[in-house]
Formats: C-alpha cells, sequence, structure tokens
C-alpha cells in the first residue's frame, strides 16, 4: 500500500514525477478541463486541528477529478480516545478509498496508515508537513525552473514545515540553510534524515543561529509562525524570543535580488513576516496557498493509480 506520510520515504525522481503530474493536473484545471479521473472516490478528511487550505484544498481536489470528500471534525471521531487508531482504520478502509490525517503525534498517523488497506496520506503532524513541502517545491520550481543549487533559507522556528521543505530540498539539489534561536532548532532526527539524503544529493546544509547570515546570497526566504498549533501556552515565551527572526523589509534586502518569500498560511502578520514584505514583490505566499491544490490533487492521483 503507498501511503505519503513523508516526503524522505520517496526517490528524489519519485517526488519530480509527483510535481510534473502536478503541472500537468494545473495545466488541465486552467486550460483544458479537470478529467474525471477519480469518479466516485471517496477521501476521508480526519482533522484533530484547524485548518483552512487543508481542508478546502483536499476537498476541492477531489471534486475536480470526479470524486468526493467526507470532512471528520476534531470531536467527531476522538482518534485513539474515542476509538483505537487501528480499529477506525481498519473500519474507514471498508468505507472510503483513501483517507487523509492531520494529527498532534505523528506516530498516530503512522499507525493509521499501518492498519489501513487504503492510501493515508499525512496533512500536518507536529513532526512534518508534507503536502506543504510538495505544493512550496512546485511553487519553487514554476519560479526558477528545475536548476539545481538554489539556496534556500528558512528563518525562524525549526518546526514541522521546516522539516518538510528541508527534505525536498535535499530531495531535489537545492541547498537549504536555517536560523533558529537556541532551543528552536530542528530535531536531531529531521537533521539526520535530511543529512543522508544530502549525502546522495551532494546539497549543503547548514544550521545557523543569525538570520542575516542564512539569507545571505538565499534565492528563497521561509518563515512560519512563531507558535504551532498545540503549542499555544509556549506563546508568551515565543513572542520574547523570536522577534530577531522577523522577514521583513531590512531582512530581504540583504539576499538575492529576485528573492522569493514564502510562508506555508496562516501568517501572523507583522510578527513572524511583515505586511510590507507580504504584500510586497517578492512575496509568493499566495500562489504557495494556491499550489497546494495542484500539489495535493497529484498526490491522490497517483495513490489511487489513476496518472
Ligand atoms: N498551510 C496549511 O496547512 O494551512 P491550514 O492549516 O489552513 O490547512
Ligand atoms: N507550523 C504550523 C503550520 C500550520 C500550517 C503549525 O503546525 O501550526
Amino acid at each position: 500500500m503507498n501511503h505519503f506520510l513523508a516526503i524522505s520515504d520517496y526517490s528524489s525522481e519519485e517526488i519530480q514525477s509527483f510535481l510534473d503530474l502536478a503541472v500537468d493536473l494545473k495545466k488541465e484545471y486552467f486550460e483544458r478541463g479537470n478529467q474525471p479521473l477519480l469518479t466516485g472516490k471517496v477521501l476521508a478528511m480526519i482533522f484533530q486541528k484547524p485548518s483552512l487550505r487543508t481542508r478546502v484544498s483536499f476537498d476541492m481536489a477531489m471534486r475536480h477529478v470526479g470524486g468526493d470528500a467526507l470532512y471528520l471534525s476534531p470531536n467527531e471521531i476522538g482518534l485513539g480516545k474515542r476509538e483505537a487508531i487501528g480499529d477506525i482504520s481498519r473500519v474507514m478502509s471498508g468505507y472510503v478509498q483513501i483517507m487523509m490525517a492531520r494529527v498532534f503525534d505523528h506516530q498516530h498517523v503512522v499507525e493509521l496508515a499501518q492498519y489501513a488497506s487504503v492510501p493515508v496520506i499525512n496533512g500536518l503532524s507536529e513532526y512534518n508537513h508534507p503536502c506543504q513541502g510538495m505544493a512550496d517545491a512546485l511553487t519553487i520550481q514554476e519560479k526558477f525552473g528545475k536548476a539545481k543549487g538554489l539556496n534556500v533559507a528558512f528563518v525562524g522556528d525549526g518546526n514541522n514545515v521546516a522539516v518538510s521543505l528541508m527534505i525536498v530540498c535535499a530531495k531535489l539539489g537545492w541547498n537549504f540553510t536555517i536560523a533558529s534561536p537556541e532551543g528552536y532548532e530542528l530535531s536531531p532526527e529531521a537533521f539526520a534524515a535530511a543529512r543522508d539524503i544530502s549525502e546522495e544529493t551532494g546539497v549543503r546544509l547548514a544550521f545557523l543561529r543569525d538570520p542575516h547570515e542564512a539569507v545571505h546570497a538565499a534565492d528563497v526566504i521561509y518563515t512560519d509562525t512563531w507558535t504551532s498549533m498545540g503549542q499555544e501556552e509556549e506563546t508568551a515565551r515565543r513572542e520574547k524570543v523570536f522577534p530577531p527572526y522577523q522577514v521583513n523589509a531590512g531582512l530581504v534586502s540583504e539576499a538575492n535580488k529576485d528573492v522569493i518569500v514564502m510562508h506555508c498560511l496562516p501568517a501572523h502578520r507583522n510578527h513572524e513576516l511583515t505586511d510590507e514584505v507580504a504584500d510586497g514583490p517578492h512575496s509568493v505566499i499566495f500562489s504557495q496557498a494556491h499550489n497546494r491544490l495542484h500539489a495535493q490533487k497529484a498526490i491522490l492521483v497517483r495513490l489511487l493509480g489513476a496518472g
């Protein structure tokens, strides 16, 4: 059974092939019209956390290709609380053709996949956000093509979004630098995964403290919230630590002149990203959000064997 739990589970060629399919499906959507590739197929979307982009883009992706989607809210099925994850997974496998889950604990989506007889997609865990990473890569390739050796700089918390970005960069041959404050670095587990890939693809990985050093010669500057879902009780402490890591016009001016600025959204404007930059000429944040639709449609179509 093919699942989509982490970008590291796929080879560089497979990742590029998902992206090429996303480009084709995007062209169909805008130019030739969607094809009914998944007629009669239903995606179950299990959410333990809130969502705008993930929920709507997965739902619309299924509708475009003739399928349907079912939304299960955090309180509805009580993943691991009302019922064991393995039982939920085996029951759902008899009702729907594919599942997507947004969870707190990464092991929960892994367990869902272990027991499922249909594909399972990770719609964000505390460890990673692979669908975001794929939409990000699509957005970067739309701007810069498939050239290797781009410099991608992540400024801020070493969180789930940073993990998937680092892995997709390592897979696709882009150098990845992150600047994070002490205590908020990427996990050693994520670093080890990226290091192994980078040894094969020859990319440079750098883990820094100084955001100015990180954005030097950057083609891409990426940031995300300082406080992720599930960390709300740490907000006050994080708001004190992270201000030097704000992506503002001054920081952007230190990068390459055609740098793009990315954020997975939701953004906390004038905290991690200023209005001036979010709405300025370097920002691609809305293309990035829109590319979730196309990247995920490719994942759905490929996992269901229809493209
Ligand atoms: N970027 C992202 O996953 O957004 P949502 O939390 O709104 O789904
Ligand atoms: N790092 C953020 C991403 C939201 C899409 C979080 O986990 O809340």
